[in-house]
């Protein structure tokens, strides 16, 4: 008899992984730009990211920050591991992998920020009061799709269009980033298997014995 074991990452980060995943999509391409639904999931994927860095310090061996450091050294003995046609294993993210994860995480944490300063900082273009109580921006005398512009022009310092431009390059490269990143877990498929992606996926970790 013989122990095959499913490794799967643990329930804590395959829940955070999928609903920022889902916010982000959500954000990018269902909900209106800046709108109360768009405010309150992008403080849900806030929410998730806190949690997910909670579990970086005192959560399960694979999933804490001391598992993957960002280290470019790795990240290259990696590549070239790769190009001689090595399998490697890794416990947690592979070095390449942990780049992209920092990557990630860094270009959220712009996108939140400069999501937030837009809607809370004096002579911000939305008011998130107005924003969340309708689940929908209400800016005065507008048009729906100038909506937001108008509200921003009326009152919009330099600093607040700053912010804004800040949102909208942040959440692009997230968008780029999020493409690369599926191009590689796609890769190590080709390479390695389907291992890399069930482990992301629901199901049991418990072992299961097999004849
Ligand atoms: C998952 C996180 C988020 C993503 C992916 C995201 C993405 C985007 C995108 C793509 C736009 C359109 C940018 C443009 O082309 O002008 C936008 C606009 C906007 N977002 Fe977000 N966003 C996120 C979180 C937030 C948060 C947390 C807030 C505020 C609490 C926020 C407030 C706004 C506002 C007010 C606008 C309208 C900006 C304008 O006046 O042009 N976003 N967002
Ligand atoms: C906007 C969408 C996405 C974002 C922002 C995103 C972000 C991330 C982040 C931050 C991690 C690190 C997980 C952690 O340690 O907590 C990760 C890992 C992972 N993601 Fe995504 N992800 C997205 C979409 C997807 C999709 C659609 C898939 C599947 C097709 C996927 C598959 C994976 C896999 C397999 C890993 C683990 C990689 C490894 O073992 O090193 N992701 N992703």
């Amino acid at each position: 008899m013989q122990i095959a074991q499913q490794q799967r990452w643990d329930p804590l980060v395959r829940l955070t992984h999928w609903g920022v995943a889902a916010g982000v999509l959500a954000n990018g391409v269902l909900t209106e730009e800046g709108s109360g639904a768009h405010q309150w999931v992008g403080y849900g994927v806030a929410a998730l990211l806190a949690l997910r860095w909670i579990w970086g310090l005192v959560g399960s061996p694979e999933a804490r920050f001391s598992a993957f450091r960002p280290s470019l050294g790795r990240a290259a003995a990696h590549v070239r591991a790769i190009g001689r046609g090595e399998k490697t294993t890794h416990r947690s993210h592979n070095p390449l992998g942990a780049l992209m994860v920092y990557a990630l995480w860094a270009t959220l944490t712009v996108v939140i920020g400069s999501g937030v300063a837009m809607t809370t900082l004096p002579n911000a273009s939305t008011p998130p009061t107005a924003a969340l109580s309708n689940g929908q921006l209400q800016a005065p005398a507008a048009s729906e799709d100038d909506e937001v512009r108008q509200a921003g022009e009326d009152g919009e310092g330099e600093g607040d269009e700053v912010i804004e431009e800040v949102h909208e390059v942040a959440a692009n490269l997230l968008f780029i980033l999020a493409g690369l990143h599926l191009l590689g877990v796609a890769f190590e498929m080709r390479r390695s298997g389907r291992g890399i992606l069930t482990a992301m996926l629901p199901g049991g970790r418990a072992p299961r014995c097999e004849k």
